[in-house]
């Protein structure tokens, strides 16, 4: 399943991740808060747990998310941002990390870091920024595929439906939630017309 965002205010967003006269600073602010709202989506379902709470009027039991069933990967670096996000809102879920560089003249992407915690039984949500040819993404799944977890989701800010449908027939049981889906992939595999590169934008890397 793929579950566009369609709120006029994350298209304004996106729009303005477009401009590259957004620094740096607003422009990781904007990852964090479309992320916030990938996540609620992605979240929706989910099961309750009943958790005693002190309130104002004494002790009571109240709706909770089961955070200890959760696990946000992030693949670096990116996505570090939509990590940081997850987390804010959901301080007490496990963050595992994934470091991936695409090779520029074979776009094929390399893993150079695994940290991942224990998954099994566990709800795995992978975050990134950019979908392109979806290999990187192929490979995160594969790699959290062999710890087990319950199941994945993707949260993702912009993509390609060239990258969307090769992770869709390569992994169809995980659920993207994506806040924009471009055009296309040019010839060098860049989503087109896309935001430039993500990590590049987020840290002020020289061209
Ligand atoms: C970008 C992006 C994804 C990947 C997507 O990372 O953050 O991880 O490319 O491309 P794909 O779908 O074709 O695999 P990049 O390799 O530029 O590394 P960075 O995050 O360090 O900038």
């Amino acid at each position: 399943m793929i579950r566009e965002l369609s709120s006029p205010v994350v298209k304004t967003l996106i729009s303005s991740l477009r401009d590259l006269n957004t620094d740096a600073l607003r422009f990781r602010h904007i990852v964090k808060e479309i992320t916030k709202l990938l996540l609620y989506e992605a979240l929706q379902n989910s099961v309750f747990l009943s958790k005693r709470v002190q309130t104002w009027r004494g002790e009571e039991q109240h709706q909770v998310l089961d955070e200890s069933s959760l696990i946000v990967v992030t693949v670096l670096r990116a996505g570090m941002p939509m990590l940081e996000s997850v987390m804010e809102t959901l301080p007490k879920i496990t963050g595992g990390f994934l470091a991936m560089k695409r090779d520029e003249k074979t776009h094929e992407s390399k893993l150079y870091y695994d940290r991942l915690p224990e998954c099994e039984g566990k709800t795995v949500l992978i975050v990134d920024v950019m979908l392109a040819t979806g290999g990187s993404l192929c490979d995160a799944i594969e790699i959290v595929k062999t710890k087990n977890p319950k199941e994945i989701l993707s949260l993702n800010i912009i993509g390609a439906p060239e990258g969307l449908q090769k992770v869709q027939k390569n992994h169809p049981e995980v659920n993207i939630f994506i806040s924009q889906i471009d055009e296309r992939l040019n010839e060098n595999k860049f989503i087109i017309p896309g935001l430039g590169d993500a990590g590049d934008r987020e840290y002020n890397t020289p061209e």
